[in-house]
């Protein structure tokens, strides 16, 4: 197969390591990639959310397949425009993509068909967000509608605050048509998980369930971020958990896509909240795999990732052998300075060459190359170092002692990535 992977992160690098370790993958390409893509992959400088320009590229290659790493080029309605002309793509239609690029439609649609969600209220002004917020009690949780680059979810600790956001919002338009309606939810404490589930839109499969680390400082300590470092599997996600969540969050929404005749296939995100009585809840939807959740959890896949985006473009995942995962995986993102604010970019990134060994992956995110041919940064979230081990710890042990040998000016990275899952 020739595919064309569209994106330019950790996850689309990721993504171009578990494709190309596959034989049925005769040549890989990517729109518009980055240096670590390059290893693996054509990179093409083609903005991978402009339908017509991705269309063209995908014609001029012959490609057999298109797997976009993020959502933005979903939610433009890419894989209409790609599947109209026959090009089978792993990912949803715009129509699907709506579970990612509308917290107002997720939400209703979890509420239709009777998937546990927090309770919400839906604002299109400041009154009615006074109104939601005054029937709730501290923290509140308010979100964007739409797409914001993981800077449209706000948990405030009072109601000033959360009615300044909302306020902020609506009328002063700070994240422009994404938060023209926001999302005003109970708060439901407890602990968070991922679960990747593969669909080919007929049958499920789970990905090793993994746990993110959003908040920049370590102990969840300061501002959101895209991702600080992810680990799979998740101990105390256990066969009883994950039936639960299969059985009451999982299949009804593949039962409610189908009963809303929304073709869906590729990779379903379920953010889920485990209370404190053990039950999941969905926090939120994404139509692709998480980043940097992806990091961590396809080197432990165990199977064939090209054979599995294969078997759902043509329909037949159920005929798939799902493999075991192997042991354990850790991925500490560095990031660059200012991150998660505007960033310094074109810093030296040193020692990436000095890693060493089969258990250690580095996988770019953003980075660039210099006038000099050197590795430069060039984005907020800078690399991801994955460890791999028989256990947990080993894992970490690894990720962290390679993590101190790159350098460059400015990086940060938590030290807690997988404490929690110890505790
Ligand atoms: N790691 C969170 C996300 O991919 O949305």
């Amino acid at each position: 197969m020739k595919i064309l992977i569209l994106g330019r992160g950790g996850r689309e690098h990721a993504l171009a390591w578990s494709l190309a370790r596959s034989p049925l993958v005769e040549a890989l390409h990517a729109a518009p990639g980055n240096p670590g893509i390059a290893q693996w992959a054509t990179c093409h400088d083609v903005d991978p959310c402009d339908p017509q320009a991705v269309v063209a590229l995908a014609g001029e290659l012959s490609v057999d397949i298109i797997v976009p790493g993020p959502e933005s080029p979903l939610v433009a309605g890419v894989g209409d425009a790609l599947e109209d002309l026959g090009f089978p793509v792993f990912g949803p239609g715009k129509a699907g993509a709506r579970l990612e690029g509308s917290k107002a439609f997720s939400k209703g649609f979890m509420a239709r068909h009777g998937i546990a969600t927090a309770p919400f209220d839906l604002c299109t002004t400041v009154a009615e967000a006074q109104k939601a917020l005054a029937k709730r009690s501290a923290p509140f949780v308010v979100k964007a509608d739409g797409l914001a680059a993981g800077k449209g979810a706000f948990i405030l600790d009072t109601y000033d605050e959360a009615l300044a956001i909302c306020r902020d919002l609506l009328d002063g338009e700070t994240l422009g048509e994404a938060g023209k309606t926001v999302v005003i939810e109970d708060h439901i404490a407890g602990t968070e998980l991922t679960l990747l589930a593969v669909t080919d839109g007929k049958t499920v499969r789970l990905l090793p369930p993994s746990q993110d680390h959003k908040r920049i400082f370590d102990d969840d300590k300061g501002p959101n971020t895209g991702g600080m470092g992810a680990y799979a599997p998740v101990p105390w996600a256990d066969a009883a958990l994950l039936e639960r969540i299969d059985r009451d969050l999982l299949l009804p929404t593949i039962t409610g896509l189908k009963e809303e005749a929304i073709p869906f296939r590729g990779v379903l995100y379920v953010g889920i909240m485990v209370d404190n009585k053990g039950k999941p809840w969905v926090l939120e939807y994404n139509v692709r795999l998480g980043d940097p959740e992806a990091q961590a959890v396809l080197p432990i896949f165990g199977g064939d990732w090209a054979a599995v985006v294969a078997a759902c473009c043509e329909g037949r995942l159920g005929e798939l052998d799902w493999p075991s995962p192997r042991a354990a995986s850790v991925a500490v993102v560095m990031a660059s300075d200012g991150y998660p604010g505007p960033c310094r970019k074109g810093d030296v990134i040193a020692g990436i060459d000095d890693i060493k060994g089969d258990q250690i992956l580095v996988f770019h995110a953003g980075t660039a190359k210099n006038g000099a041919g050197q590795i430069v940064t060039d984005g907020g979230r800078v690399l991801a170092v994955v460890g791999l081990g028989d256990t947990l710890f080993s894992a970490r042990d690894r990720a962290y002692e390679a993590t101190r040998l790159v350098s460059f000016d400015g990086a940060h990275y938590r030290k807690d990535i997988a404490r929690k899952a110890f505790i």
